[in-house]
């Protein structure tokens, strides 16, 4: 099987001057994370190094970078999936973690269960030896600004994904060269979220799901739209139905839109390599890898660039 990545660093209104640093940040993550599975490691271990990757530069809305509840303070849910024995991990509402998306892979790999949250993921992480910074050391000086400015405003669905403040969650999927699939996705969540809100991110078949018998995921967008129509699930139903990768996540998205007007984006990838990077939002900066080929792009979904790999190295 020839390997395959595609990362995402969220799909939102991303403002032009932040486009150019985000397509660069996805373009190292799915650079990373090909590098894993060329040296012959697992999909699960090229999803979680890409996510870190995203979660270490702060132009994403992930561990460093990001965006803050109505406290003005950080809030980190992530999930990681193995599609070979539907393994997973997760946490929600925690604090302090540079790399949310390893701590969901302990809980995947170290505890009985699928989800820790808030206080008890932190002093999971504790046990693990994981460290925790201080907590502030998470927020930008431009993230406090932003929420100063923006703390008192409270906007619809539409009007936050369409504005140029919505900041998104980062996400990757992969296929090794063993057949096996695997996602992560990990987020600050939305700006201004209630204390203790959990979006779509770290919930099993909403922010992410991968099953070798389908294909894995991972979504972006608004948080609340995609809880309520599972659309990580959604999407590999409709592939299960015979629909191509793309097929499957356009469909799923525009269903999200119609039926709860949800805008997002997901990234999904086969166990025949069938990939895609699809959204609704104005922009989604997305990188994907295959056979040597690097595509990326962030303005329309139908719009990328193609390169032969070989120039980046
Ligand atoms: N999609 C991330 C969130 O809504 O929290």
């Amino acid at each position: 099987m020839k390997p395959v990545i595609v990362v995402h660093g969220g799909a939102w209104a991303i403002p032009d001057a932040l486009a150019e640093a985000s397509v660069a940040g996805v373009k190292a993550a799915a650079l990373a994370g090909i590098g894993v599975l060329k040296r012959g490691g697992r999909a699960l271990d090229a999803v979680e190094d890409a996510v870190r990757k995203m979660e270490d530069d702060s132009v994403f809305d992930a561990g460093h970078g990001a965006v803050l509840n109505t406290d003005g303070e950080v809030e980190l849910d992530a999930i990681i999936m193995e599609g070979e024995t539907l393994a997973a991990g997760a946490v929600s509402s925690v604090r302090n973690i540079a790399n949310p998306v390893s701590l969901a892979r302990a809980v995947m790999e170290k505890t009985d269960h699928v989800m820790l949250t808030s206080q008890g993921a932190n002093l999971f992480a504790e046990s693990m030896g994981i460290p925790t910074l201080p907590t502030d050391s998470l927020v930008t000086e431009k993230e406090r600004k932003e929420w100063e400015h923006y703390k008192n405003y409270s906007a619809g669905v539409e009007e936050l994904f369409n504005s140029q403040w919505g900041n998104d969650t980062v996400g990757a999927v992969a296929l090794d060269s063993f057949g096996n699939v695997a996602c992560a996705t990990s987020t600050g969540g939305i700006r201004n979220k209630m204390v203790g809100r959990v979006g779509d991110s770290p919930v099993i078949g909403s922010g992410g799901y991968a099953d070798n018998r389908s294909g894995a995921v991972s979504c972006t967008g608004h948080g609340e739209s995609i809880l309520k129509v599972t659309l990580a699930r959604l999407i590999l139903f409709h592939m299960d139905q015979g629909r191509t990768a793309s097929d499957a996540a356009g469909f799923s998205l525009r269903y999200m839109g119609e039926r709860v007007k949800g805008g997002g984006g997901a990234i999904v990838v086969s166990p025949t390599g069938d990939w895609t990077a699809t959204f609704t939002t104005e922009r989604m900066a997305w990188a994907a890898i295959q056979e040597d080929l690097l595509y990326y792009g962030v303005h329309q979904s139908n719009m990328h660039t193609r390169v032969r790999l070989s120039v980046f190295i």
